[in-house]
């Protein structure tokens, strides 16, 4: 994690926060998911939804109150699981230990409320894994077993942090564009 970054909540919202928060959205995605947050409004409302009292919304800030990346969360089954629902890092600053930072304060703030579990769906949209344009109703655990990636697909850094695959969406986004279901216990170790 950088020296200089800090995480922090947004309470009440800081509207400069919630800015560059919502620019990070339409940044991060607009190369593997353009259509997800195309322009300034669709994000900021995204944004401030996320910042709604008893969900986690999470920033990363520098020392000179920059945001870095950030994370949002939204609480399932009673409170017993945590959806990751959002989670994103400035494009320049990738690959720094950010999102990893993200994830593991995120899991101690579902500890704190009792959570067990992080469950996630990392979308594949444009063809970057082997689990897409294919028919997964087919041999589905298979293909899941045999995963690859083919560009970036951020499911590897789900891995590398201790998520494991634990199913699929087939078709969520459009014939042969599934979304890939992924969970990890947050009463074991960290990764
Ligand atoms: C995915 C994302 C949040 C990762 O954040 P990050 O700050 O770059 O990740 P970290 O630096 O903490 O990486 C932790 C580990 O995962 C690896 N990693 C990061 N992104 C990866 C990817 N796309 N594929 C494979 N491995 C990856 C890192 O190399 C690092 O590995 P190491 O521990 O062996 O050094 C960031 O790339 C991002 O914002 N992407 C665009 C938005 C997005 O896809 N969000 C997730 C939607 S589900």
């Amino acid at each position: 994690m950088l020296h200089n970054m800090r995480i922090v909540s947004s309470d009440p919202v800081d509207t400069r926060i919630l800015d560059q928060a919502a620019a990070l959205l339409v940044e991060g995605f607009k190369n593997n998911n353009p259509l997800a947050w195309p322009d300034m409004a669709s994000a900021r409302m995204e944004v401030h939804e996320a910042m709604t009292p008893g969900n986690i919304c999470r920033f990363a800030l520098n020392d000179e109150d920059v945001v870095l990346g950030w994370a949002g969360a939204i609480s399932q089954y009673s409170g017993h699981v945590w959806e990751l629902h959002l989670l994103v890092v400035a494009p320049h600053q990738q690959r720094r230990g950010i999102g990893r930072a993200l994830v593991h304060d995120l899991e101690a703030r579902v500890r704190e409320l009792g959570g067990m579990t992080i469950l996630l769906g990392t979308d594949d949209e444009a063809g970057l894994t082997t689990l897409s344009g294919i028919d997964l109703y087919d041999r589905t655990w298979e293909h899941i077993a045999n995963i690859r990636n083919l560009g970036k697909h951020p499911y590897e850094f789900y891995q590398k942090l201790g998520f494991r695959i634990v199913g699929v969406v087939p078709d969520a986004n459009g014939l042969g564009k599934p979304d890939i279901l992924m969970a990890k216990p947050v009463m074991t170790n960290q990764k």
